[in-house]
């Protein structure tokens, strides 16, 4: 039994059950890294950054957002023109699950809850074998409020994630378009 479990067990038994217990600290998730190294740290300000787009699934909606190099790249055409995205270009996916609002008059889906959050970053020099794009994901617990690595090995990241991206390889291994707003 953990020291919290026995603390709450003796305020039940003592009769003080109507003392709360402190809140464990909050998890930080910027010391969590991928299997290939690549840290939660590298993507702070995230949730800042501008929207590149939406899409959604048949469970989820998902937020795309870049930071300012993938902006900059991608308002000046980019990959579109036949350039490839520049150094320290960052872009995110943010998926949650969804639901049909309870409160709209007509038919929306709306955010549930957090399910993951899955990062793309340039740099060419440390990703040799990706073509320069290092991935990370990291999956959300709603009930914990923690998040995990997604992925098992080192080779995971490219043997997932960049092997599916090469799909796209004429678009510079990125499937979101920068669309007219
Ligand atoms: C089976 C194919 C597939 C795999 C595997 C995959 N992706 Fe993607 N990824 C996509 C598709 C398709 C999109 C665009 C559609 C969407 O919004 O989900 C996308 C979009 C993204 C985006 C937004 C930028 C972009 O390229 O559009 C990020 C960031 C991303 N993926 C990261 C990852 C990471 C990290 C992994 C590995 C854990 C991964 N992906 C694995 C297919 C894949």
């Amino acid at each position: 039994m953990n020291s919290r479990k026995f603390l709450a067990l003796t305020l039940v038994a003592t009769g003080l059950s109507a003392i709360t217990l402190p809140a464990l600290p909050p998890q930080d998730r910027f010391t969590l890294k991928a299997p290939n190294g690549v840290a939660f740290a590298e993507f702070r300000g995230y949730e800042t950054w501008q929207d590149v787009a939406v899409s959604d699934t048949e469970g989820s909606v998902k937020a795309i957002l870049g930071n300012p190099a993938m902006m900059k790249a991608y308002r000046a055409g980019i990959p579109a023109n036949g350039k490839s995205f520049p150094e320290g270009a960052a872009i995110v996916k943010i998926e949650w699950a969804k639901k049909k609002s309870p409160v709209s008059p007509y038919f929306v889906e709306v955010p549930e809850t957090l399910k993951s959050v899955s990062f793309i970053e340039k740099d060419s020099k440390r990703f040799p074998d990706t073509s320069g794009w290092g991935y990370a994901q990291f999956l959300y617990d709603a009930k914990a409020g923690t998040f995990k690595p997604f992925g098992t090995d080192a080779s995971f990241n490219k043997n997932v994630c960049y092997s599916c991206h090469t799909k796209v390889k004429d678009k510079d291994y990125i499937f979101t378009e920068y669309l007219p707003r």
